[in-house]
């Protein structure tokens, strides 16, 4: 266990190299340590690094539960996360000692919503296929039957979730004059559907009408393996589902059953389960399936943004203020 801060500052510990927009204002108000693996650290690294923390910094990567914050100790005031989501975190156990938790809502929505978009267009039109054939040699001439997709613009999506990032990826398909359908617990307002000419159906009737599903909705026990076999089995055979949000919530091996099959036509994913998906997993033999490492946020702007953000939770929570943005 580390010795205690000598210099009265507080003691945090940053799990990972993160913007300078977050790290400069940590190093002038912290001792900090910042794991600079290119790896997290692992679980035995990460209990050892925590002892003795006012406040922790933590990735979607690294868990936050009763081991965790009893390795950190008494001493610790706030867990730090740098994503919006929060599944990583045992919030009743943060709750039961006191321990204030924060995350950066609303500075990624965009950038999301832009990868979202990018996967329905690379899926529809694919683009990974064409790279592929290009790079391979295998691009002979132009052909009138070469790799033919599917139209974006005038389709319908079908947006399962249809909170900040949900309307974002609604806002772009207003521009591709798509029909938007939404599933989600609640009604969204007039005001705020309207605008965006998207109408509420239940989650069945929005998978059987909808060219492109994007899944927008938090991972909790109720959305893990919301899209199963059966859910899988109501999509049209041409439909592509696009996965941001998290990969459980997602039934994988009965999305490489259904995409073997043609029960759907493809998928388009930001997330898997596991993270990382082994690079032998027959999801990736599939030429309808595209995967990118959940780069959602990942734009220079919004990294420091949340760098930022993630920092300015981190400092308030040490110095037993508000955090400006906690999670509810
Ligand atoms: C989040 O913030 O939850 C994202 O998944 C990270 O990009």
């Amino acid at each position: 266990m580390p010795s205690p801060s000598t210099s009265g500052r507080p003691r945090v510990f940053v799990a990972r190299r993160i913007p300078e927009d977050g790290l400069a204002p940590i190093r002038d108000a912290c001792d900090e340590v910042v794991w600079t693996g290119e790896l997290p650290p692992s679980r035995s690294e990460l209990l050892a690094a925590v002892a003795g923390c006012d406040g922790i910094l933590t990735m979607l990567t690294d868990r936050v539960d009763d081991e965790l914050l009893d390795a950190a100790g008494s001493g610790l005031r706030v867990v730090s996360n740098f994503a919006v989501g929060v599944d990583n975190v045992d919030l009743a156990a943060c709750a039961a000692r006191g321990v204030a938790v924060g995350n950066t809502p609303g500075v990624l929505t965009e950038t999301s919503a832009d990868l979202a978009f990018a996967l329905i267009l690379a899926a529809a039109r694919r683009l990974p296929e064409g790279d592929r054939l290009v790079r391979s040699g295998g691009w002979r001439t132009w052909d009138p039957l070469l790799l033919l997709g599917r139209d974006v613009h005038g389709a319908t999506l079908g947006i399962v979730g249809f909170g900040r990032i949900g309307q974002a990826v609604a806002r772009r398909a207003l521009g591709f004059d798509m029909t938007v359908l939404y599933s989600n617990r609640s009604a969204v307002a007039d005001d705020i559907a309207g605008p965006l000419r998207a109408q509420r159906v239940d989650l069945d009737d929005l998978l059987a009408r909808s060219d492109f599903v994007s899944l927008n909705v938090s991972l909790t026990a109720e959305t893990r393996h919301l899209i199963d076999g059966d859910r899988l089995a109501r999509m049209k055979p041409t439909a592509v589902l696009v996965n941001t949000s998290r990969g459980p919530v997602v039934d994988q091996q009965a999305l490489y059953e259904a995409l073997h099959h043609g029960v759907i036509g493809g998928a388009a994913l930001d997330v898997t389960d596991p993270e990382p998906i082994a690079a032998d997993d027959p999801l990736l033999g599939l030429e309808n399936c595209l995967v990118v490492p959940h780069i959602a946020s990942g734009s220079h702007a919004t990294r420091g943004r949340m760098a930022a953000m993630a920092a300015a939770n981190l400092l308030a929570g040490v110095s037993g203020r508000p955090l400006p943005t906690p999670v509810a």
